[in-house]
């Protein structure tokens, strides 16, 4: 089994990285639980020490998704978070980051309540502005991140401009690739450092996982990153790396099928007269929907849309039946959920204001169901 060197991305996402397994043909990387290896002799060893350090299931997954990425390297993580937060072990104090101000509210959390105690300083602006990051970038800056659509009003940054700021100032780009996935958008082509995601989202895509990986595009910068899987131990466990693997087998087919249903659903809402704003970046209404046919190949399957009172989100979110309430996204099942008091409760109201989070906003992460399925539900959900 040979991997073409001109390979397309779905034929990449089921084969890059592993072989059958020498010892069986197992055609499926197995899981390999175990914390350490036995060596032949002192000092002889098969590149496998202890399982912190190294593990083949981790190591197959790490390698097909930099290969997804377009990366040199990838390095997984116990989380989504995990992942930044190695990330930000590549700064030192006195570093200044740009971040994009509708970032995940845990990634705000982690810069605000635990990096700035290291003399870590951090400016969060509408990177959707590339004259604002530009008027945010200081000679300290050395890093720039980005989340490119933002989580729930799908704000989009154009990330070779954000590349070309960057590196013109000296600093790194790094985007959160977590709501697009490699599928939609592959930042490393367009001059990103590194790409960090859940991995708990699309990429698992059965909301069965909870994890995190970094795609680095320079040498020195994968190196570091496994100095700290080592170092600070936050790695991704085997059983976790091999739901993974299963799971970016069907990336391609699953986020056809998200692309489809968010589609259909927002154009759904967008006719419906209880509905007073749908943001979905295939709408041609949405701001920056030629930026999105540009960077993006297909809109997503993330959604939101204002009802007008809070009211009416509770009761939509209350009277679906086949989409579930839950926080989370990027799995084959639709969940819903109100961004002012569940995803996004931690940011202080004033700040969601700014950003566009009403309480009369719904987000949805639309699943791979039968798109009229949805819509039925949604639609008895409205009346
Ligand atoms: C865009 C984005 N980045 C990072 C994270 C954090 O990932 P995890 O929950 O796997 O730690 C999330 C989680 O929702 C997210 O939506």
């Amino acid at each position: 089994m040979k991997l073409p060197d001109n390979a397309r991305f779905s034929t990449i996402c089921i084969h890059a990285g592993q072989e059958p397994d020498p010892s069986t043909g197992a055609i499926i990387t197995p899981i390999f639980q175990t914390s350490t290896y036995v060596q032949d002799e002192l000092g002889k060893h098969k590149g496998y020490e202890y399982a912190r350090t190294q593990n083949p299931t981790r190591a197959a997954l790490e390698r097909n998704i930099a290969a997804i990425e377009g990366g040199r390297a990838a390095c997984a993580f116990a989380s989504g978070m995990a992942s930044i937060g190695a990330v930000g072990t590549m700064l030192k104090a006195g570093d200044h980051v740009v971040v994009t101000d509708n970032t995940y509210g845990g990634t705000f959390r982690l810069f605000d309540k635990v990096l700035s105690k290291f003399g870590l300083s951090f400016s969060y602006v509408d990177t959707s502005r590339p004259e604002l990051i530009a008027a945010a970038m200081r000679p300290e800056t050395k890093l720039l991140f980005v989340e490119t659509p933002t989580n729930p009003v799908l704000r989009l940054t154009d990330i070779s401009r954000a590349a070309e700021i960057a590196h013109r100032h000296g600093a790194r780009l790094l985007v959160d690739n977590t709501f697009a996935s490699p599928c939609l958008q592959r930042p490393i082509e367009m001059g990103a450092d590194l790409v960090v995601h859940s991995t708990t989202k699309y990429l698992n895509g059965h909301s069965d996982s909870v994890g995190g990986i970094v795609v680095a595009a320079r040498e020195d910068d994968a190196g570091w990153l496994t100095f700290i899987q080592n170092a600070e131990g936050a790695i991704l466990s085997p059983f976790d790396s091999w739901l993974v693997l299963r799971g970016t087998k069907t990336l391609a087919l699953r986020m056809a099928q998200h692309n489809t249903n968010g589609m259909a659903l927002a154009e759904f809402l967008k006719g419906h007269a209880a509905v007073t704003r749908v943001i979905y970046p295939g709408l041609p209404d949405h701001p920056q929907h030629e930026l999105a046919r540009r960077q993006m190949r297909g809109f997503g399957g993330m959604l939101s849309f204002d009802v007008g009172t809070f009211e009416l989100a509770r009761r939509v979110c209350n009277r679906v039946r086949l989409m579930a309430l839950a926080e989370s996204l990027g799995g084959v099942e639709t969940l819903i959920c109100h961004p002012a008091s569940m995803t996004h409760a931690s940011v202080p109201p004033d700040r969601r204001a700014a950003i566009g989070i009403t309480d009369s906003l719904v987000r949805i992460s639309t699943g791979v169901e039968d798109p009229a399925d949805l819509i039925e539900d949604l639609k008895q959900a409205l009346e």
